[in-house]
C-alpha cells in the first residue's frame, strides 16, 4: 500500500462562527462537545494517514494547543504557517516541502464526513496511477456556496466552478482530496482568480484540460460549517446520531436516562431526565432539569429546573429556570436565568452579533 500523507487545512481569516464564538478558530466549534477538526484528524488516522501537515493562520495558537504533536491522535504532525489565506491551492504550494512527492489528501478543516474516508483512500490507491487526483462530491441543496462540479454521460468530472452563480449540477465539491505530485505542477500554472486566491478548482481544471484523468465518488453524510447557527445544529444531529452510549456520571433514583446518552466523568443527575441522542459533558450538574433529544451539553454547565432539545451549550454556561430551550446555541461561559426579583422585566448583557428571540 503506497504512503498517504494528510494536509489539514486549519487557516483561514479567523472569520469565526459568529455569533457562537468569537473567541475560538471555526475549526474548534464542537459538535457533540468534540472540535470539528478533530473528526478529521480521526478519520485519516483511520485510512492510515500518519504523516500529517497542519496549515495554521491567525488562530494558530489555539489550534496548535489544540492538537500539540498530534500523538493523542496517532499521528505525526507538522504544522505549515500560513501569513494570509491565499487559497486552498497556496496551502498545497506552501505545504510542497513536507510533501515531497507523496501522494496526499488534502482535508479542509471545516468540513465533517460522517462515515471517514476510508474507503474513498483506499478507492483512490486501488485507482492509482490511472487518476492523478480523485474528489469528493456530495448533492446540496445551495451548490452555489460551494465548487460545483460538471459530469458527462459516462460521469467523468468535464468542469468544476468555484461558487457559480448559476450552478451546472447540484455536486458539490466536498472538502476532501487526494492527489498525487502532479497537483503541484497545476498549482504552479494557475493565476488567482477574481477573489484574489489561488483556487484548488482551478487547479484541477487544469489537470483535466491536459488531459489528466480525475476519479470521482459521491458521498452522504456530508456537512460543512456555514456559519450559521442552523447548520451547526444540523452537524450536531448528525454526529449524535452515531452516539454511543456511555454512563461515567453518578445518577439519583429520580432521574431518569433514556436512549442514547454519553453521560461523562463528574456528571450529576438529581430529578432530572436526559432523553437521547444526548451527550452531557464531564462535570456538568443537573438539577430538576430535562434534557431532550440532540442536545450537546459542554464540561462544567449547571442546568437547574430548565427543559431544552435540540440545542447546543458550550461549556461553563448556567440555565436556571428556562423553559423552554429549542434549536438554541449557547456560547461558552453564558447565563441565562429567569429573573427572581422585580421589575419583572427580560434583562440582556447580549454580545456583538448574537440572536434572541423572545416569547
Ligand atoms: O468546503 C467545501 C468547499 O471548500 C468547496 O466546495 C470549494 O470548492 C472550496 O473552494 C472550499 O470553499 P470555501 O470558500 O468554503 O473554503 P474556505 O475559504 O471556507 O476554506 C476552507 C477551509 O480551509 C477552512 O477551514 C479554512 C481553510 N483555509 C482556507 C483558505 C482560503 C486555509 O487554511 N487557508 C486558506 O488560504
Amino acid at each position: 500500500m503506497s504512503k498517504l500523507k494528510g494536509l489539514v487545512l486549519a487557516g483561514g481569516t479567523g472569520t469565526r462562527l459568529r455569533p457562537i464564538t468569537h473567541t475560538s478558530a471555526k475549526q474548534l466549534v464542537p459538535l457533540a462537545n468534540k472540535p470539528i477538526l478533530f473528526y478529521g484528524l480521526e478519520s485519516l488516522r483511520e485510512a492510515g494517514v500518519v504523516e500529517v501537515g497542519i496549515i495554521v493562520g491567525e488562530t494558530r495558537n489555539e489550534v496548535m494547543s489544540a492538537i500539540g504533536d498530534g500523538s493523542a491522535f496517532g499521528l505525526d504532525v507538522t504544522y505549515i504557517g500560513q501569513d494570509e489565506p491565499l487559497g486552498l491551492a497556496h496551502c498545497v504550494a506552501i505545504a510542497r516541502e513536507f510533501l515531497q512527492e507523496s501522494d496526499f489528501v488534502m482535508f479542509l478543516g471545516d468540513n465533517l464526513i460522517k462515515d471517514g474516508i476510508t474507503e474513498f483512500a483506499n478507492q483512490f490507491r486501488a485507482r492509482r496511477p490511472d487518476v492523478v487526483a480523485e474528489i469528493l462530491l456530495a448533492k446540496v441543496a445551495d451548490p452555489h456556496r460551494f465548487g460545483v462540479a460538471e459530469l458527462d454521460s459516462d460521469k467523468q468530472v468535464i468542469r468544476l466552478v468555484e461558487k457559480p452563480k448559476n450552478p451546472p449540477s447540484d455536486l458539490a465539491l466536498v472538502g476532501v482530496y487526494f492527489f498525487d505530485k502532479t497537483i503541484h505542477e497545476a498549482v504552479a500554472a494557475i493565476k488567482p482568480s477574481s477573489r484574489g486566491e489561488l483556487e484548488i478548482t482551478d487547479a484541477i481544471q487544469w489537470m483535466i484540460d491536459n488531459g489528466k484523468k480525475i476519479g470521482s465518488q459521491q458521498i452522504s453524510g456530508y456537512w460543512k460549517d456555514l456559519g450559521q447557527p442552523e447548520a451547526l445544529l444540523e452537524g450536531n444531529r448528525l454526529v449524535l446520531e452515531d452516539l454511543v452510549p456511555k454512563m461515567a456520571g453518578t445518577c439519583d433514583e429520580d432521574s431518569i436516562i433514556d436512549g442514547r446518552v454519553v453521560v461523562e466523568d463528574g456528571v450529576r443527575l438529581i430529578r432530572s431526565r436526559v432523553r437521547g441522542p444526548a451527550i452531557i459533558g464531564a462535570g456538568t450538574k443537573l438539577v430538576d432539569t430535562f434534557v431532550g433529544p440532540f442536545t450537546s451539553i459542554g464540561a462544567g454547565c449547571e442546568l437547574i429546573s430548565t427543559e431544552l432539545e435540540n440545542c447546543i451549550v458550550l461549556q461553563g454556561s448556567t440555565i436556571e429556570g428556562v423553559s423552554r430551550l429549542e434549536g438554541s446555541v449557547l456560547g461558552k461561559s453564558v447565563t441565562i436565568r429567569k429573573r427572581q426579583i422585580l421589575p419583572r422585566a427580560t434583562r440582556l448583557v447580549v454580545g456583538d452579533h448574537s440572536i434572541i428571540e423572545l416569547i
